[in-house]
């Protein structure tokens, strides 16, 4: 009888697949005053979103998500372990593969809007007229084209959070690294820019580290969810999101699936 060799059930992923890779990263802080020791804030933390994949991050307040995503953006290095981005690993090629969002929305204000979102394009050498060109589209596209030339002491905080968000994603690079954007706004404006987002991504895929204490939140948006332990931060739990996005809010969030993954969520979150 004939024997066949099996081909392997998935091929092994090669650098230029991978999006996002965190492997056993630990970092440490030295203590701001030498009565308390050095601050462990992540340990042995592994996780991984593959290209075009949105990842949610959860974890309670301190346990290390900013300081997960600086590692990956390469502005810190870990003390142990190993984070790379579309493969490459040195601080200066994360660098220039992520486009972070901090928690602050970090607009400049003396910029309007289009200025404030055509910054990334300036920054990379591209003239401000040529800039403002480019990321005009973007505002017509994405509900803000009569914004262009507001000032961001006049934008609410939604639309403020949303060119913050188009000045990322003109960075034009493959990760989004995306820190709790919507933290500060009310909730009914926290969900239509849940919403918004969804949308934006759907039409602008990218390879997306999303940070947030919502549980809901990361379920609505996320192809998988990592839930993080307090301090130290470690993933005790990956989670997939087996719905369509973008999802239409009132169908998902009463689907059984839906409700099941997040008692799977705060269950995690409590060990
Ligand atoms: N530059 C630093 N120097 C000293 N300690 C730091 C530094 N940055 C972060 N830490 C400490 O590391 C831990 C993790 O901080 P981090 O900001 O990453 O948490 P977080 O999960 O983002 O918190 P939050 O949900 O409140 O935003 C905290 O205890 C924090 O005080
Ligand atoms: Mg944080």
């Amino acid at each position: 009888m004939q024997t066949r060799l099996e081909a392997p059930a998935t091929e092994p992923l090669s650098f230029e697949d991978t999006g996002v890779t965190v492997s056993g990263v630990a970092r440490r802080f030295a203590a701001a005053d030498r009565a308390r020791g050095p601050v462990l804030a992540l340990n042995d933390v592994s996780l991984s979103a593959h290209r075009g994949e949105v990842l949610g991050v959860l974890g309670p307040s301190g346990c290390g998500k900013s300081t997960l995503l600086e590692l990956v953006a390469g502005l810190q290095e870990p003390d142990a372990g190993r984070v790379a981005v579309c493969g490459r690993a040195s601080g200066a090629e994360r660098l220039a593969a992520c486009a972070y969002m901090p928690q602050r929305d970090l607009l400049l204000p003396w910029r309007d809007a289009i200025g404030n979102a055509a910054l990334a394009l300036e920054c990379a050498g591209v003239r401000p007229r040529q800039a403002r060109r480019r990321a005009r589209p973007l505002f017509e596209r994405f509900g803000l084209a009569d914004f262009e030339r507001s000032m961001p002491g006049e934008l609410s905080g939604g639309m403020r959070q949303r060119v913050a968000f188009l000045r990322t994603l003109l960075a034009g690079r493959p990760a989004l690294l995306l820190d709790e954007p919507f933290a500060s706004l009310d909730s009914l404006t926290r969900a239509a820019m849940q919403e918004w987002l969804a949308g934006a991504l759907a039409t602008e895929p990218r390879t997306v580290l999303f940070v947030t204490h919502d549980v809901e939140e990361a379920l609505f948006l996320a192809d998988r969810v990592a839930v993080m332990s307090p301090r130290p931060g470690r993933v005790v739990a990956e989670i997939p999101v087996p719905l369509q996005r973008p999802r239409p809010r009132r169908e998902t969030v009463t689907d059984p699936t839906f409700i099941e993954l997040k008692e799977q969520a705060l269950r995690a979150l409590e060990c």
